[in-house]
């Protein structure tokens, strides 16, 4: 009687140890606003927030969905990225997608502090990751 157990339970110490590799780091495997060390905790009234700065700062290149089909992206030649699709941002940490608003790139206009503190930016990154869920 005893015997089956042992294989059982070292089985399953087996199982336990082995899945977290198989995965790769957990910090590089991670998805969602954890990934890259936010240090904002999103509430509703921080995120009614987010969602009103982002559709005057940013929806009318990345749309009110993130999906990035705009008139303007399409009138300025731009490709955006879809972040309707979670896969998207999955790659990037939130301290990439922190860089990326704060200072700019190529014709995506810098949120300058005076529009958005810092907490806010922490925010905007968390919105706009959930068009991916
Ligand atoms: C004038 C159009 C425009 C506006 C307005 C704009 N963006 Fe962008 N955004 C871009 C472009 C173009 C890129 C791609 C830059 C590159 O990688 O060359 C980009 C890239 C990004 C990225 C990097 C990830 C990705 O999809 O490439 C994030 C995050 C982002 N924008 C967030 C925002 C937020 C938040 C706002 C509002 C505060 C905003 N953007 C406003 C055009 C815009």
């Amino acid at each position: 009687m005893l015997k089956p157990f042992l294989l059982l339970s070292a089985t399953i110490l087996f199982a336990m140890t082995a899945l977290p590799a198989l995965g790769g780091t957990p910090q590089a495997s991670a998805p969602g606003p954890a990934a890259g060390g936010n240090p904002v905790k999103p509430t509703a009234d921080s995120q009614a927030k987010a969602k009103s700065l982002y559709q005057i700062d940013c929806a009318m290149c990345h749309g009110d969905n993130g999906n990035g089909k705009t008139d303007l992206a399409t009138s300025m030649g731009l490709t955006l990225e879809d972040w309707s699709d979670a896969k998207t941002l999955a790659g990037k940490s939130d301290k990439d997608l922190f860089d990326v608003i704060r200072k700019g790139k190529d014709k995506m206009p810098p949120e300058v502090e005076g529009r958005a503190k810092d907490d806010m930016v922490w925010n905007l990154i968390i919105y706009i990751r959930a068009f991916g869920k």
